[in-house]
């Protein structure tokens, strides 16, 4: 398929209807006694049946079989590297982390995407709703008849290099770098690699889901607005006597089932629970036109709010390309102490923060409270630069998972993958001492 003949429906949390046969959505009732076309009709819920109105999700599915219809699940070889209970195996630690670009898989190997996730740092628990996990997938095959679906959380996806064609039961979809998708707790997908090799980042929250920031004094315009948000459209297969391998992630664990027919057989879908993706270039950047360096905030994509309104479970905030053009003011990333632990990718680029070592591909952890900031070589070529309007950041894209949660790293995040840098502390260390007060006459 080529990205054209993908269709999408424009909005963010709409109440979408799609049909991929005319008149095959029931017409002013969900379940009428036999539904058009003799489809069977399923619901699949995002949030509690009683939830506030404005938090609210589910959707109808009307699909050749109901998805019920599989062997039972039996337990499937887990990975060691995919962690979601961050025990004593995990390291904690306040030290600056930073990661060299991850490992794609070698030609020896055969690694799908589910395969190829491995767990770099999180916390909490999927069985108590709470927290989160930071993963790295890296893949060189396609998923080939088997479905994945995560009963744990949704997944905020972020491609760093080579596309993924995902095939979901809404649709599909294709997410390219620069792109992001999210897949919800439940939805089942497929993955298919048209570059035959990809890597990227995943945030997956153990509850709730991800909204649009509230955009206060900005008024109704600007940041990531809700038009540019894809939503797949209804596109099904017919299938009998296929194998189809279902794979589940519940607590934690993989589980499998198998089943002889395709699980992307839905003929027509409404409501306001399915897929999207985001192209991170339609991003409208705000920021200071006077003086000073504004809270990250302001970058924020989207965003996974906890119970309380004074701190999300999650954001994902990006760093876009933009003019830099406030006056008298050091531009780059000041230092700072966080109450927020700070997950950094770099999807393409370079970030304005660094002068080397955060390459596409790696990552960096600044976690609560940790100090951090530019280094040295930045520090010392933004105190002297000509503060001329500049355009920051042509064909870079930095992003940050930005949470409320102290995060463990896992034993691949801190050992196995290979990737840590043991002297990131040095970047910071040759700031001199360069007080000079005034001299008494
Ligand atoms: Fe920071």
């Amino acid at each position: 398929m080529t990205a054209d003949t993908y269709t999408y429906q424009e909005g963010f949390g709409n109440h979408f209807t799609s049909e991929a046969i005319k008149d095959s959505l029931p017409k002013g009732q969900n379940t009428p006694q036999n539904c058009p076309f003799n489809l069977y009709a399923e619901q699949l819920s995002g949030s509690a049946f009683s939830a506030p109105r404005t938090h609210n999700q589910r959707s109808w599915l009307y699909r050749i079989r109901p998805s019920v219809v599989h062997s039972p699940f039996e337990p499937a070889k887990t990975s060691q590297d995919l962690v979601s209970k961050f025990d004593d195996n995990c390291i904690v630690t306040p030290t600056q982390i930073r990661w060299s670009p991850f490992d794609l898989p070698s030609n020896k190997e055969q690694v799908n995407f589910v395969q190829g996730i491995k767990t770099l740092a999180g916390a909490g628990d999927p069985a108590c709703r709470s927290g989160l996990a930071v993963h790295i997938y890296t893949a060189n095959t396609d998923m080939n008849k088997s479905a994945f679906y995560n009963s744990d959380g949704d997944y905020l996806i972020v491609p760093q290099k080579g596309a993924l064609d995902i095939t979901t039961e809404f649709g599909p979809m294709l997410v390219s770098p620069n792109e992001i998708c999210v897949i919800q707790r439940g939805i089942r997908f497929s993955v298919d690699l048209p570059e035959k090799e990809a890597r990227g980042y995943i945030l997956e929250v153990y509850n709730g889901h991800f909204e649009l920031p509230d955009l206060g004094p900005i008024g109704s315009n600007g940041l990531a607005n809700p038009r540019d948000f894809q939503t797949p459209t209804a596109t099904f297969k017919e299938e009998s006597n296929v194998a189809w391998e279902i794979v589940s992630k519940f607590n934690g664990r993989l589980f499998k089932a198998q089943q002889n027919h395709t699980p992307f057989d839905v003929v027509a879908w409404h409501g306001n629970y399915a897929p999207y993706k985001y192209n991170l270039a339609k991003f409208c950047v705000i920021n200071s036109v006077s003086f000073d360096h504004i809270d990250p905030s302001i970058f924020t994509v989207l965003t996974a709010k906890s119970d309380s309104a004074h701190y999300p479970v999650a954001d994902f905030v990006i760093f876009p390309p933009r003019w830099a053009v406030t006056e008298n003011t050091f531009r780059p990333p000041y230092f700072h102490r966080n109450c927020m632990s700070e997950f950094m990718g770099l999807i393409a680029g370079d970030y304005d923060g660094k002068s080397d070592g955060f390459l596409p591909g790696g990552g960096s952890l600044h976690s609560i409270m940790t100090p951090h900031g530019p280094d040295a070589n930045v520090f010392k070529m933004a105190s002297k630069s000509e503060l001329k309007p500049l355009l920051m950041g042509k064909n870079t894209q930095s992003f940050m998972f930005e949470t409320y949660y102290m995060l463990s790293i896992t034993p691949w995040g801190i050992k196995t993958c290979g990737k840590v840098q043991e002297d990131y502390w040095k970047v910071w260390s040759t700031l001199e001492n360069t007080f000079s007060p005034p001299v008494e006459k």
